[in-house]
């Protein structure tokens, strides 16, 4: 007999967690106003809110802070990070930050103008924020097969080079400061892009003389699926593929909370002298010195590790196994996922789960408000509510798609919890067709609305 995957760690500490009762949950969700990002983390059972910074960090990474440096300026962890990420990315030049959206900031803040269009596959929400906080437009060329939720095309996260070529001729090259090429793909379902398709991306962008970035907040998961599911990458190892994915582009962004396993942190790389020049004095007036820029000292040491973790093979198996046992599990119970399953989350198709409410009434969050009273389980909307609204026209933009996400924490649950979740859903989808209406705003933040928006039943 063939032995099973298991784990590849074992667990040496632990967390008490909480089951409430639904009449606890209904006060709870009532007080937090539908908002499942106002609820305190005690009244949540299973918490899939995101896999950002919500991991557990190995023993090596926890020795490793032990070992920080706090120096203000030259600390030796800063220059472990350093040689691990020239290491593994390639780039020249490194500057930490505090989180993802930081490098996004202090990036932007060099390149980005009024007036300005950035090409990309799904931009994140941070990262279309701060397009569209400078006046500039995001413009989403992903694939169409993408917005299909049934189609099992492989890479979903990847390019249409087509409408990437439409963008580079309609508008003049000085207005196209950089292309954010996102892995894998958040927005549209923790989807990757393929090998192929960087390889394109970088061929036009040389032509049009347009710089690439990558936004990596999940670039080992993106190189798992090149290894397991793109032509002649099965017997290479996830560091020379990820090597190979960043000799296409020209930088950087990172939230270290995902793919780092950190609970904090980001950064921000780069082969461009000129780029890393001008980016350190927006590093050092929005996050830190140019050599801890708002990450401790035993933080960077940690993320080292954690990149170096973030890379073997068996931890990505792990990983991915456990997101797809739940998705799978979904999939069994005849529950609308997007296919094929990602990496970091299961994205449920809220429209076609609650074909009854109105997109007005925010069907995914009326989706991940019956979960949460279900089973204590707190999903995420990435719909109407995430969408906001159009910067010119303040109209709620509606969104092809609309996702309850399953965002799973690294090395944090067992596949008990993954049943847990997963019973919950078929619960609601065996009394799906009586759910007729969801929420109206009462109360809404200028931008990012998701966050602080204050709901009632409708
Ligand atoms: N890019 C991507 C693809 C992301 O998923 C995120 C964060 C960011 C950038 C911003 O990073 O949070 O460190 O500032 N995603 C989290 C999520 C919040 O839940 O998916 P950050």
């Amino acid at each position: 007999m063939e032995l099973p995957f298991a784990e590849n760690y074992r667990i040496k500490m632990v967390e008490p967690i909480y089951r409430s009762t639904r009449s606890e949950r209904e006060k709870w969700i009532h007080e937090a106003h539908y908002n499942l990002f106002n609820l305190k983390s005690s009244q949540v059972y299973i918490d899939l809110l995101t896999d950002s910074g919500t991991g557990a960090m190995s023993d090596r990474q926890w020795g490793a802070i032990m070992t920080g440096d706090e120096s203000y300026a030259g600390s030796s962890s800063f220059f472990n990070l350093k040689e691990k990420v020239q290491d593994l990315f390639g780039f020249e030049y490194l500057l930490p930050v505090h989180q993802g959206r930081a490098a996004e900031n202090v990036l932007f803040s060099v390149l980005v103008k009024e007036g300005d269009v950035v090409p990309g596959n799904s931009h994140f929400d941070t990262t279309k924020g701060h397009i569209e906080f400078r006046k500039a437009k995001a413009i989403d060329c992903t694939i169409d097969e993408a917005f299909d939720t049934e189609c099992e095309y492989l890479f979903k996260g990847n390019i249409d080079i087509r409408k990437l070529k439409l963008v580079f001729d309609k508008y003049p090259k000085e207005q196209i400061p950089l292309i954010v090429v996102t892995l894998t793909c958040n927005s549209s379902g923790g989807q990757p892009v393929s090998m192929a398709n960087l390889r394109q991306v970088s061929k036009l962008a040389k032509e049009y003389n347009i710089p690439v970035v990558y936004d990596s907040a999940r670039f080992a998961e993106n190189a798992w699926f090149i290894q397991q599911r793109e032509q002649g990458y099965r017997d290479k190892s996830i560091k020379e593929i990820v090597r190979e994915m960043y000799s296409y582009a020209d930088g950087m962004t990172m939230s270290s909370k995902k793919d780092g396993i950190v609970n904090m942190g980001g950064l921000l790389a780069m082969s461009h002298a000129e780029w890393y020049e001008k980016a350190s004095v927006f590093n050092i007036m929005y996050e830190g010195f140019v050599t801890y820029g708002g990450m401790a000292g035993r933080d960077m040491n940690a993320l080292a590790t954690g990149l170096d973790e973030v890379t073997e093979s068996e931890y990505l198996e792990t990983r991915i196994n456990q997101v797809h046992y739940l998705g799978q599990q979904l999939i069994d119970y005849g529950i609308p996922v997007q296919r094929p399953l990602g990496g970091h989350a299961v994205f449920v198709d809220a429209k076609k789960f609650l074909k009854h409410v109105p997109k007005e009434e925010y069907i995914a969050q009326t989706l991940a408000v019956e979960l949460y009273l279900e089973a204590g389980v707190r999903g995420v909307e990435v719909g109407t509510l995430l969408a906001d609204r159009d910067p010119e026209t303040h109209l709620n933009r509606y969104p092809k798609l609309e996702f309850l996400r399953l965002a799973v924490p690294r090395r944090t649950y067992t596949n008990n919890h993954m049943d847990v979740v997963a019973a919950g859903l078929k619960n609601i989808f065996d009394r799906r067709n009586r759910i007729k209406h969801g929420f109206k705003i009462e109360h809404e933040a200028p931008i990012m609305r998701h966050f602080t928006v204050e709901l009632k039943k409708y």
